[in-house]
């Protein structure tokens, strides 16, 4: 995709609102960075890429990072305290050298979170886990019985994926870290079990999230709020596959963006660079339409969220995600995790905030 230079010194004429760019920290808060792109042990059909039949399309985009480029990238931002996300559409633990690279993110002092389908997660991995403080790790599970696990996971697992999620509760025991989690994409296939899962899940574990299935450019069953704002994954996070190219923002599996690449130009030239510069004047000047892979999202609303306590769960809904996040767990969320933003207190107690996107 190409993007038409705007002349920020002469905003076009049809721009009648634009006063002044929003800030931009000089280096995201926020990395996803692909340790391999394109393997995965599962084909789950909503997968934005190993959901997909066009075979080509998934090798032209294999490769795993080097522990060379990604220590480039490390030492480039660890000044800025980022949290890193290791992974966007593939399974982090089949990366090459995943241990190796996960040591480095934490000797950096660099918080990482990790999503993954727990199929490889051995008693050997989860210690390792709980060794090397890993910040986060959620496990994607999707279904409460076989039968649905096959439609929407593509797989007859459900044991198995449990009992990995048993196994990393049992290793981390009381310590601190991994904070624990399980996740359910939430589609018509598996929406009878929601309520099950959640109710199920929240007794084990940290933190249960259920999120909306995105599928072509936007989630389907959530409707376009009506004053759309700049999105804030333009202002905070930066999405980067397995050989530094930069994409717009994780939902671009098949690198239809590329605002450049980190390996080559390094981070900050990047982030602050003028092909995503131009992302984020268009989004200021309500132009959506002019960055196609952005004109008809509605991720975006993701960012504005309110909270609710019931009764040990501190609630966190947006439109799209909702995390039941256990009140006696809160001691080891951070707040880079979750999307950025820590649980208020108030005199010594937790608050529920209301409608907030900040
Ligand atoms: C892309 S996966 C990558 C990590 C790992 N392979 C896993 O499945 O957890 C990250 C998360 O995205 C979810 N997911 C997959 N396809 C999705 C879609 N189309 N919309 C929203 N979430 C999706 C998965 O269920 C998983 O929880
Ligand atoms: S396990 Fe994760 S990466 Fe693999 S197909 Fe499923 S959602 Fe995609
Ligand atoms: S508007 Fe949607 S596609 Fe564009 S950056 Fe935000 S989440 Fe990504």
């Amino acid at each position: 995709m190409t993007l038409e230079t705007p002349n920020t010194t002469n905003f076009p004429s049809d721009v009648t609102e634009y006063t002044a760019p929003l800030p931009v920290p000089d280096l995201p808060s926020k990395l996803l960075m692909d340790l391999q792109e394109g393997y995965c042990n599962l084909k789950c059909p909503k997968c934005l890429v190993h959901g997909s039949d066009d075979i080509e399309a998934i090798k032209a985009i294999r490769g795993y990072m080097s522990l060379e480029d990604a220590r480039k990238i490390l030492d480039e931002v660890m000044v800025a305290n980022p949290l890193v996300q290791p992974t966007l559409w593939s399974e982090p633990l089949l990366a090459r050298d995943f241990r190796q690279h996960i040591t480095d993110m934490k000797e950096r002092g660099i918080a990482v979170a990790l999503n993954t389908n727990g199929l490889l997660l051995t008693e050997e991995i989860a210690q390792f886990f709980v060794d090397i403080k890993l910040d986060s790790l959620f496990i994607s599970i999707d279904a409460t019985t076989q039968e649905t696990l096959k439609k929407v996971r593509g797989v007859d697992k459900l044991e198995q994926i449990q009992e990995a999620v048993f196994r990393m509760v049992r290793v981390r025991g009381d310590a601190a870290y991994p904070r624990i989690g399980v996740s359910f994409a939430f589609e018509k296939e598996n929406q009878q079990e929601h309520d099950e899962f959640v109710s199920y899940w929240v007794k084990y574990v940290d933190v249960v999230r259920v999120n909306q299935v995105y599928e072509g450019g936007r989630w389907q069953r959530i409707p376009m709020p009506e004053n759309r704002v700049p999105c804030q994954a333009i202002y905070h996070t930066m999405a980067i596959h397995h050989d530094g190219d930069v994409s717009v923002c994780c939902l671009d599996g098949f690198k239809e963006t590329n605002l450049g690449n980190v390996v080559k130009e390094g981070v900050k030239s990047v982030w602050l660079g003028e092909e995503f510069q131009k992302v984020r004047y268009y989004h200021e000047t309500g132009q959506y339409d002019r960055i196609p892979f952005c004109k008809n999202c509605n991720v975006w609303a993701n960012y504005i969220y309110e909270e609710e306590i019931q009764a040990n769960l501190l609630i966190r809904r947006s439109p799209g995600m909702t995390y039941y996040n256990s009140i006696e767990r809160l001691s080891g969320w951070e707040g880079g995790l979750l999307g950025g933003h820590a649980p208020h207190f108030r005199n010594g107690l937790l608050e529920a905030k209301v409608l907030s996107a900040d």
